[in-house]
């Protein structure tokens, strides 16, 4: 089976988000590839379709929001997973955090079984002003839970069928 993980960032963590999940199913014995979304020209030949996206003002980088309009049509009747990374504090970890409007227009367009909201990160080497401006004050650092994506991409391989599904865990949320 074949899985493509697409993910649109800006300064480079969701794409370390990305991987984590393709290794995960790789793991479990799926091919994947994890692309940029802005690099992905086809989605032939794939079983499934997982997008990621950073959130900015509540809002995606560019490339991956064009994805879902642009391949939303051509996925009818595929599996498609959604998870947006953000927040720059423990909050994600605490509850589910629902998609933001914009990502939620982008989970119908790309019919999407289920979204989650993972912890963000923020380094000294970010780009833009307003980000070199949160990491000054103190507002930056790295709020991945590891955990948690793996966690989730488990869920996913469950329900491709490449493992067990765990008690208690749903896996095909709408
Ligand atoms: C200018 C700016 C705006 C942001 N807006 C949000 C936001 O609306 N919601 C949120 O949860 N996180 C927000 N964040 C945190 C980012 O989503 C977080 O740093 C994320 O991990 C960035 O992903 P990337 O490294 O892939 O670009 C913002 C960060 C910056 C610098």
């Amino acid at each position: 089976m074949r899985v493509l993980v697409a993910y649109g960032t800006k300064n480079g963590s969701t794409g370390e988000i990305a991987e984590m999940v393709g290794g995960t199913l790789r793991d479990d014995g799926f091919e994947v590839e994890v692309q940029p979304a802005g690099e992905v020209r086809s989605v032939e030949g794939y079983d499934a379709v997982i997008l990621g996206g950073g959130l900015y003002a509540g809002r995606w980088p560019r490339a991956a929001g064009r994805f879902a309009k642009r391949f939303g049509p051509r996925l009818t009747g595929r599996p498609v997973w959604v998870f947006s990374s953000g927040p720059l504090d423990r909050s994600a970890d605490e509850g589910d955090i629902p998609p933001t409007p914009f990502v939620a227009k982008r989970l119908t367009m790309l019919g999407a079984r289920a979204h989650v909201t993972f912890g963000g990160a923020l380094g000294e080497d970010a780009r833009g002003f307003l980000a070199k401006a949160m990491v000054r004050n103190g507002k930056g650092g790295d709020f991945r839970n590891h955990e948690r994506i793996e966690a989730w991409a488990g869920e996913i391989s469950a329900a491709l069928g490449g493992r067990p599904a765990a008690p208690g865990v749903v896996t095909a949320r709408t």
